[in-house]
């Protein structure tokens, strides 16, 4: 696993946004052999986004053979829902560069079946020949998409009850009311994200120190799901110098 450091926030997401790129580039998609971006939402991702935004404006990078996949999705809420991962990926990201809306997958939320929907989400990244790289995020307690702590290393996308403090986390997008907050998510599951030909984890901010620790420096656990990155042979954290302070 490499550990790279960077010295602040903007730094850490141009350093993300030029790996990707420059990944998609020797890539060099087409659209029989396209390149499979796994994504994430919450506010880490963000600065990435930006900069891939940027580096798609200046013609240093293409989407129109990416295929994506996204980590997750709450159930219950319309996926026009200001705080859906839908309405989050397209404001944020989709919205701005060159990828077809048919290459973008995303987790329905209100499916009449969710164990149909989870399955039919893990035969699709099958089909397109599986994730080439799966940028993704953490919470504060180490957990990966929304496999909460206690979620098997094994996992598949499935449907998942989310813990208090990760409600309580979210709470800042729904209006600081814990009530407001979907109580269930489909998710991606932590061998979903393993099964990437190569993971890219960002982790910034003092609040992920301790999660940073348990991912580095303490044994692979399932109540840090993060921590399976440890067993990927091309697995990846880049962060900033605050989230090493428990280093
Ligand atoms: C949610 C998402 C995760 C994300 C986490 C951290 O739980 N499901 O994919 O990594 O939030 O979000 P943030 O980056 O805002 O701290």
């Amino acid at each position: 696993m490499r550990l790279i450091i960077q010295e602040n926030y903007e730094q850490l997401s141009k350093w993300a946004a030029n790996y990707i790129a420059r990944k998609i580039q020797l890539a060099a998609p087409t659209a029989e052999k396209p390149f499979v971006l796994g994504l994430p939402t919450g506010s880490s991702p963000l600065g990435v986004y930006k900069e891939l935004i940027k580096l798609h404006q200046c013609g240093k990078v293409s989407f129109k053979h990416v295929i994506t996949f996204n980590m997750d999705e709450y159930v219950g809420i319309p996926k026009e829902h200001p705080q859906s991962y839908y309405t989050f990926m397209w404001d944020n990201f989709f919205s701005h560069i060159d990828i077809p809306a048919e290459n973008v997958n995303i987790l329905n939320g209100n499916p009449t079946n969710l164990k149909e929907e989870c399955a039919r989400y893990e035969a699709k990244m099958k089909e397109v020949g599986g994730i080439d790289l799966f940028l993704g995020g953490i919470g504060p307690d180490g957990h990966i998409a929304f496999n909460e702590p206690g979620s098997s290393l094994a996992s598949r996308t499935r449907d998942k009850e989310l813990n208090y403090d990760t409600i309580v986390a979210n709470s800042r997008f729904f209006e600081n009311d814990v009530n407001k907050v979907p109580k269930l998510a489909l998710t991606v599951g932590v061998a979903t994200v393993m099964d990437a030909k190569e993971v890219l984890i960002i982790v910034n901010g003092l609040n992920k120190a301790r999660a940073l620790k348990h991912t580095v420096e303490e044994g692979v656990n399932h109540m840090w799901t993060i921590s399976a990155l440890q067993l990927h042979p091309k697995g990846m954290i880049v962060c900033d110098e605050h989230a090493t302070y428990e280093l």
